[in-house]
């Protein structure tokens, strides 16, 4: 049986194609969604072998939709459905991830028949992956071939050291690599980036980004701040209210802007799984899951190993870092590594003192004590990011000057 999700806003359409699908043998509605939310959820839900989708609808339209599904269900081929059949609502249905598109009215056979097809062509080319890609060879370091990287920080837990790690591993990455480098706060509601980085929101944040509906690439760079530290950063919103303006459709597109002008985007999570940080960690190359030694994070870790298994993300995307690694009690690496079935990729020492002037100054502790064992394992960390193994420091000025508030 064919597991098939019909997604249309009028009802009266979705019961005519479950009425046509009913006469198949081998299809079978599995569930139905009125509009392009509901249609992400459900799919998530049901991982459907094929979605049908009307490309136009209220609110998310199709193309929105079918963005966000075949990011995080790429093996749930969307088929997308238009009264009008031009070619640019093809080009739109078929850049956002759509595998086959038909013109309405179609029949009840045209229809069954492009579901086969799809269902078919998706086996195909599933076997064929399956048979040439041996496990692991999913390249270490992505930015090896060239390519830009977003790096999503999370924690299932909050207080894990997110924000800290975040703000000075974009900081050690530009200046390990001299690269551009992009630090986002998506935790929108309460966001601290600023105060690290002794910045005010109330001067540009993600929210002017948003304010005029989808963010174009001009837009998004006119909210970005030039750190005194040679970073880029892109604020959350002054206030909590701010953060209800922000979509995950918007998120996503930031984060495609962003990543065309810098060669890195280092991105501060909150806590916890909402549709914002899946976006987020759907778009990301490399999802640093920061954990302590500590049984109730080690076990909310685990639980969100299984969610990202579920998601298909690639075991390489996940990178498992220990922070405040030598305040245990009790707990050992090895027990954390044996507990998740993992290897840890980096850990990182306790220092309150240096962590908490750090954030008091508004001065990353790599720029102010570089060589502190704290800063030494956040660089060495960006080292392993970046795929080097010897780091040149190519910015060293403006180290002085740092130290005042501005
Ligand atoms: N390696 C470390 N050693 C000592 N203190 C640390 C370390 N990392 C973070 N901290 C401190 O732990 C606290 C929480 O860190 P941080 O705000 O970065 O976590 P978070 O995960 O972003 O939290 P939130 O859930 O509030 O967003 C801060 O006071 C920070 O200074
Ligand atoms: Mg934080």
């Amino acid at each position: 049986m064919i597991k098939v999700l019909i997604v249309d806003d009028i009802p009266e359409t979705r019961e005519h194609l479950s009425r046509l699908l009913g006469l198949e043998r081998d299809l079978d509605v599995a569930g139905t969604a009125g509009t392009g939310e509901e249609a992400i959820k459900v799919a998530m839900e049901l991982r459907p072998d094929v979605i049908v989708m009307d490309i136009n609808m209220p609110g998310m339209d199709g193309v929105a939709a079918a963005e966000i599904i075949s990011q995080r269900l790429p093996t749930s081929p969307i088929i997308m459905m238009s009264v009008h059949g031009e070619a640019t609502q093809l080009k739109r249905a078929i850049s956002a991830g759509a595998r086959e598109f038909l013109v309405k009215p179609f029949s009840g056979d045209e229809f069954s028949a492009s579901i086969r097809t799809v269902f078919e062509r998706e086996f195909a080319r599933r076997s064929q992956v399956e048979a040439s890609v041996p496990a692991l060879t999913v390249p270490v370091n992505p930015t090896d071939d060239g390519e830009h990287q977003v790096i999503a920080v999370f924690s299932p837990k909050g207080g894990a050291g997110r924000t800290t790690i975040a703000t000075n591993l974009a900081v050690a990455l530009h200046r390990e690599t001299g690269a551009r480098v992009c630090l986002v706060d998506a935790n929108l509601q309460f966001g601290d980036v600023g105060v690290l980085l002794n910045l005010n929101p109330k001067d540009r944040s993600i929210a002017d980004a948003v304010e005029t509906g989808d963010p174009d690439g001009d837009i998004v760079d006119s909210c970005v701040i030039e750190h005194s530290t040679g970073i880029r950063v892109l604020l959350a919103p002054p206030s909590p209210e701010g953060a209800d303006l922000v979509t995950a459709h918007h998120m996503r597109q930031i984060i495609d802007h962003l990543r065309i002008g810098h060669e890195y985007v280092v991105i501060d999570l909150p806590s916890g799984l909402s549709d914002l940080s899946l976006a987020v960690m759907d778009a990301a190359d490399t999802i640093l899951v920061m954990t302590a030694l500590e049984i109730t994070t080690i076990k909310n870790v685990r639980l969100f190993l299984e969610v990202a298994e579920q998601l298909e993300y690639a075991r390489t995307k996940i990178r498992l870092v220990i922070n405040r690694a030598d305040a245990a009690q009790g707990i050992r690496i090895a027990d954390v590594e044996a507990s998740v079935r993992r290897p840890i990729d980096g850990a990182i020492v306790s220092d309150g003192r240096l962590a908490v002037l750090a954030v008091n100054r508004g001065v990353p502790f790599v720029v102010s004590h570089p060589d502190s064992p704290l800063s030494r394992d956040v660089t060495k960390l960006a080292r392993t990011l970046a795929g080097e193994t010897a780091g040149v420091v190519q910015d060293q000025t403006n180290k002085r000057g740092l130290f005042a508030r501005r």
